[in-house]
């Protein structure tokens, strides 16, 4: 029998918890009953003691076995890879990526959230494109990722129960950017998903949770602990988030980015880490292959119509409409134009992100409800010279009002300096 109270006491008072009334205090919580208010105040005492690594894999460990776990795996008699992303500004990456690796013969079986606020969702995304269906059966997505090679869902219900509840309580009690809490929230829905290996990919920088290399290193070493605890292969991407990945912004939009970046037509530095993490995913299956040799593949599957023809089936598979021409598209745009002739320095990911939230296209809380087609994209970014009057941006808006709002929110983002920042690539850091 666990006392709460007790538990918050002593993780307040810097104690290190066993790992079976840990294990006890999350599964409670989970059936109902420990009450939110006990669990808010255990949260805030680990965002001011933090978690020892015993005690973050005792966490992800009860959160596993809060609900069912699927081997995708053993089921298709494949290894299975998966790709995950601490969220950030213009991440469309897995919707680029499935289809890459799927047409190199490698099967992408992904369990994806939405979006929350200046964080876009892979679901949400996804639901612009007019009928896809993001809830599938466990038994329909194994099939699918036998046939086509390619699927990307809702977490079920069942999945990870006790994360799903803990993790909409860390959202409104300040208490979501915690290393361990983020390690432990995102490797226990990894492992219960069931994929053999996954490339995560850590956002640094002010539209991300992580705000530093220093940080995001030390999430990294811990998510890859407790993949390796579990027998999960497990490389973390450290990508850049100062600036929104892409030039697409919003979800009807990101689609279109990433059709273009799998037919090869993509922004640099969206199409880099696409290649980059789909070159490691190739490197994790059972074919055998480097991640030099990955990357040529994954480029040829780009190069020679592969990969698209794999993106056409994969949503036809899911019910939706793979034309991009059935996307909606929003009625008043809206162009950011240069106010003086210079280099871009600067483009602030948060303050784009929340410019795009506003616009309807994300959600503050977990109920409202999101408009597909609003935006922006982002044609300048850092190190590129404009001159004064030029397009920076464009924002796709519902009406004319809340169109001016975003265009100021969007130009005060940029900073048009005289001299170039110093140049810095996607992919800031591998640790393997
Ligand atoms: N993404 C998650 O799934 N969990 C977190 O705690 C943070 C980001």
């Amino acid at each position: 029998m666990i006392h709460p109270v007790d538990l918050i006491e002593r993780k307040r008072n810097g104690e290190e918890l066993p790992a079976d009334e840990l294990a006890e205090f999350v599964l409670a919580y989970a059936r109902d009953e420990v009450p939110e208010y006990q669990m808010a105040a255990w949260c805030m005492a680990v965002y001011f003691k933090g978690l020892t690594p015993a005690e973050t894999l005792a966490l992800t460990d009860a959160m596993v076995r809060s609900g069912e776990t699927v081997a995708l795996g053993a089921a298709i008699g494949r290894k299975v890879v998966d790709k995950h992303s601490t969220g950030g500004v213009g991440d469309k990456t897995s919707i680029a990526v499935g289809p890459i690796v799927a047409a190199c013969g490698v099967p992408l079986g992904k369990m994806s959230g939405r979006g929350l606020g200046h964080t876009g969702g892979t679901l949400d995304k996804l639901e612009s494109i007019p009928g896809f269906r993001v809830e599938l059966t466990t038994e329909e997505m194994i099939a699918q990722l036998r046939d086509v090679g390619v699927a990307i869902v809702g977490q079920s219900a069942n999945l990870v129960p006790a994360d799903k509840k803990l993790y909409a309580l860390r959202d409104v009690t300040a208490t979501v950017d915690i290393v361990p809490l983020i390690a432990s929230s995102i490797m226990s829905k990894k492992l219960a998903a069931g994929g053999d290996a996954v490339v995560l990919d850590i956002k640094v920088g002010d539209g991300a949770w992580m705000k530093t290399l220093e940080d995001a290193r030390v999430l990294a070493h811990e998510m890859l602990d407790l993949g390796l605890r579990a027998g999960m292969e497990v490389t973390c991407l450290l990508t850049d988030m100062d600036q929104p990945l892409g030039r697409a912004i919003g979800n009807a939009l990101e689609i279109r980015e990433a059709i273009d970046t799998v037919r090869g037509a993509g922004p640099d530095d969206f199409t880099e880490l696409v290649l980059d993490a789909s070159a490691r995913l190739l490197a994790y299956s059972d074919l055998g292959i480097d991640v030099d040799e990955g990357r040529r593949r994954a480029e040829t599957a780009v190069a020679d119509g592969s990969a698209y023809a794999t993106y056409e089936r994969w949503i036809r598979a899911q019910g939706g409409d793979p034309d991009p021409h059935a996307l909606p598209e929003a009625p008043v745009r809206l162009a950011v134009t240069a106010p003086r002739d210079g280099v871009v320095a600067r483009l602030g990911a948060l303050a784009v992100g929340v410019a795009v939230l506003e616009l309807g296209a994300g959600r503050w809380t977990t109920t409202d409800t999101i408009d597909l087609a609003v935006g922006a994209v982002c044609f300048a970014k850092r190190g590129d010279t404009v001159l004064a009057g030029d397009d920076l941006a464009e924002v796709h808006a519902r009406d004319e009002a809340s169109a001016q709002v975003a265009v100021d929110a969007i130009l005060a983002a940029y900073t048009i300096a005289d001299a170039a920042p110093a140049a810095r690539g996607i992919v800031l850091e591998v640790i393997s």
